[in-house]
């Protein structure tokens, strides 16, 4: 078991391969904090245990005063406003006398073998029970009698711990959540940097890094979705780690809604980080006997460097966070028409893609925005999911039988959140939109946001969805999102359950997502939102791969893609090469192997040069796939810290092939260029196609790959491919 108890110290000791976690039983009843950090053996675990803190002005607790205990000082293992801990809560209720003073104590325990899911929410699950052990810490608030239950499952083997919690209402009386997060970690001393992959449209997902200040930092959505601006993921890393090297602890929410993250250094320079929903914009009404569960969130800890924590998540992601048919087996290479064609499509010119695409070895055509209603730009039509006959003369069955016959599969975009104003359902349901009473709505590319908190907006629109896709041969959906909520409220709630909309919505979004997964398994689910304003492990639980962003432009690319590759794997990045933008064919297509591979451009317009380049690419796309989507990646230089030149490497996990791909940024006069490369074996001869040189992999390693004389112009780029002897 990975998880002990203790109980002579009353400890629980959290083991996995990278990390032991360790929190207790104090003096009355308190949940302390003793560790988390690299494995330390359980002979240690009494030493730990003792160190409750007090100081002038930190209020000491009744129940535990002869241990001089403040829970203002003490590492908390889940903490609650207004009981004498004034750093950061955890968890607040405010109960049915009006105040929102929380205290929650320890009563019981449970440990068991493998893990369970949560009531419609992501999460992440096991394969087999042996993959993870639960711990369940059941706690009390005597007074209001509302019971948290704190849950932490631990994936041994893959360094990483979830953890949420269950709100019950054991009382007679109805109470608010204020405040729910789904974490809490007290760490010794603020040594540390942290990341925010921030952001906006266009350009997700860079990577800031600042050192930790006294005071709070935060990191936050309340836009309705994990937006473009933030992730709901943050790590904190020793100073000085690097990809190599350092303690790192990596934190990511399982969420696709309004979510914060914030860390508070305190006056005695110890550091504590929540993380859940937002509170901003939420209060859960709870009746009695009623229960609340939080998202789910996942810690790792590794000693070994940013670049380890990364494959951490990879790992942990690819085998128990996507699921379904697509998340082992290979996946089409496709072409979509967006930037091609944009709405300006008919039967005809699909017909031609696909003839095109078809010659090139593709594989299958998706059909973007504008195949319904009366779009012809994006004024109308969204909510009206029937096919728009003027543009699709043959109807839909006549134009996939006819990119079918062809060979290839045929894919449909959606939008199904949003609704136009301009459209049949809008006129007939004016109310199914998020709106306030009396207020005017924002509008944002001229659609709102249809109210999925509401059972019957979401039966609607999975009817809809449901009848295209049961009576057409569809593999594949791209399901898009292209604004945020405002206004949220919901014209069928009470007043007290206003603050439940945000989270009822997303609920409702994944409600509809897993349907449309069990009604057809056989689908591919390609997330997007406006590019990648939803890539989070949310929802990766239902689509193994999200359009990471709409700059397809390769060099912009480097930084979306190094960043979202902090957290999330390349199997899960949808990458495109395109027509429209700077730079070639070739470091397009360099560029966008790294990731779920396609392309998005007009084959009509391309000249048979590029033509006869393209089927080379296709050839190297099925070459490389397993390495890339089956391996293991290595951030060999990284945007973020050299502006000229960045290179990364993807190694098979038997350590027998390995794909280093170098793009030069900007020229730069290199006299001398050696590129240290990693995750080999040290002890096996590794052959360059290119050349046919052969060097050990400890020479690679640490002398590193001489590539002085290759191409270092502005933009170029190129891929060294080894394999073991
Ligand atoms: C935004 C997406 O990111 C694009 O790829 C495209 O699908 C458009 N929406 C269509 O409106």
């Amino acid at each position: 078991m990975a998880i002990s108890f203790c109980k002579e110290t009353n400890t629980f000791k959290l083991d996995t391969n990278s990390s032991t976690y360790i929190f207790g039983i104090f003096e009355g009843n308190y949940l302390v904090h003793y560790y988390y950090g690299a494995p330390i053996p359980d002979t240690d675990v009494e030493i730990l245990r003792i160190r409750p803190g007090f100081a002038s002005f930190c209020p000491d607790s009744p129940s535990a005063r002869v241990f001089n205990f403040s829970p203002d000082v003490t590492p908390l293992e889940y903490s609650t406003f207004g009981a004498g801990d004034f750093r950061l809560s955890a968890f607040a209720i405010k109960n049915a006398d009006g105040n929102k003073v929380t205290d929650l104590r320890y009563v019981s325990h449970e440990i068991y073998k493998g893990k369970k899911g949560l009531p419609g929410m992501p999460a992440l699950y096991v394969n087999d029970e042996s993959e993870a052990d639960t711990l369940e810490v059941l706690t009390e608030d005597k007074v209001t009698g509302v019971q948290v239950t704190l849950v932490y499952s631990v994936f041994e083997s893959k360094g990483a711990i979830t953890r949420s919690v269950r709100v019950k209402n054991a009382s007679k009386k109805a109470v608010f959540i204020d405040t729910v997060h789904s974490l809490c970690v007290d760490l010794p001393g603020y040594d540390y940097e942290m990341f925010d992959l921030y952001g906006r449209w266009v350009k997700e997902r860079a990577l800031e890094r600042y050192p930790l200040h006294r005071g709070i930092q935060s990191i936050k959505s309340k836009r309705g979705s994990s937006s473009h601006n933030h992730n709901p993921f943050t790590a904190l890393v020793k100073k000085g780690a690097n990809e190599e090297y350092g303690d790192c602890y990596g934190f990511n929410l399982v969420y696709s809604s309004n979510f914060s993250i914030d860390v508070e250094v305190d006056g005695f320079a110890s550091t504590r980080l929540v993380m859940g929903i937002n509170p901003e914009g939420f209060c859960w009404h709870l009746s009695p006997d009623e229960e609340f569960c939080s998202p789910e969130a996942v810690m790792i800890f590794t000693d070994k460097g940013v670049g380890e924590m990364s494959r951490m998540f990879h790992r942990l992601y690819a085998d128990n966070l996507v699921r379904g048919k697509w998340k082992k087996a290979k996946r089409p290479l496709l072409i979509n028409n967006w930037e091609g064609t944009g709405m300006d499509f008919d039967h005809d010119k699909l017909v031609s893609f696909a003839r095109h695409a078809k010659d090139m070895g593709i594989e299958m055509l998706v059909m973007d925005d504008g195949w319904f209603g009366h779009r012809d730009d994006d004024k109308s039509s969204l909510g009206d999911w029937y096919v728009a006959e003027y543009k699709l003369r043959k109807g839909l069955n006549g134009l996939i039988k006819e990119v079918n016959d062809l060979g290839l599969k045929f894919g449909i975009w959606f939008e199904p959140e949003m609704i136009s104003p301009d459209s049949d359902v809008y006129k007939a349901h004016p109310d199914w939109c998020l709106h306030t009473e009396n207020r005017d709505k924002s509008i944002a590319r001229t659609q709102y946001v249809m109210d999925y908190s509401r059972k019957e907006v979401r039966e609607y629109v999975y009817s809809m969805m449901k009848e295209i896709l049961s009576n057409n041969n569809i593999d594949y959906v791209k399901w898009d999102f292209n604004r945020n909520l405002t206004e949220v409220s919901c014209a069928e709630l009470p007043p007290e359950k206003q603050g439940e909309v945000f989270h009822r919505f997303v609920l409702g979004t994944y409600e509809i997502m897993e349907r449309l997964v069990t009604d057809f398994p056989n689908l591919l689910l390609e997330n997007c939102s406006g590019g990648g304003g939803r890539f989070d492990p949310g929802m990766l639980y239902y689509s193994p791969q999200i359009w990471t962003s709409d700059n397809t432009d390769p060099i912009e690319r480097l930084t979306i893609q190094f960043g979202t590759s902090l957290c999330y794997p390349a199997s899960t990045m949808g990458a495109h090469v395109s027509a429209s933008r700077r730079a070639s064919y070739e470091t397009k297509k360099n560029v966008a192997l790294w990731g779920s591979f396609g392309y998005e451009l007009d084959p009509d317009k391309l000249t048979e040069e590029e033509i006869a380049e393209i089927k080379e690419q296709v050839k190297e796309y099925h070459k490389y796939y397993d390495v890339i989507h089956y391996g293991e990646l290595y951030r060999l230089i990284t945007p973020f810290e050299n502006e000229f030149k960045v290179a990364w490497e993807f190694v098979s996990e038997d350590k027998n092939e390995a794909l280093v791909t170098v793009v030069q940024i900007k020229q730069a006069y290199d006299p001398f260029f050696m590129l240290r490369l990693q995750g080999l074996d040290r002890n096996k001869y590794y052959e360059i196609e290119e050349t046919g040189e052969v060097y050990s992999g400890a020479f690679l390693m640490n002398a590193g790959l001489n590539l002085t004389h290759k191409p270092n112009g502005d933009g170029q780029s190129y891929l060294i491919h080894l394999t073991a002897k």
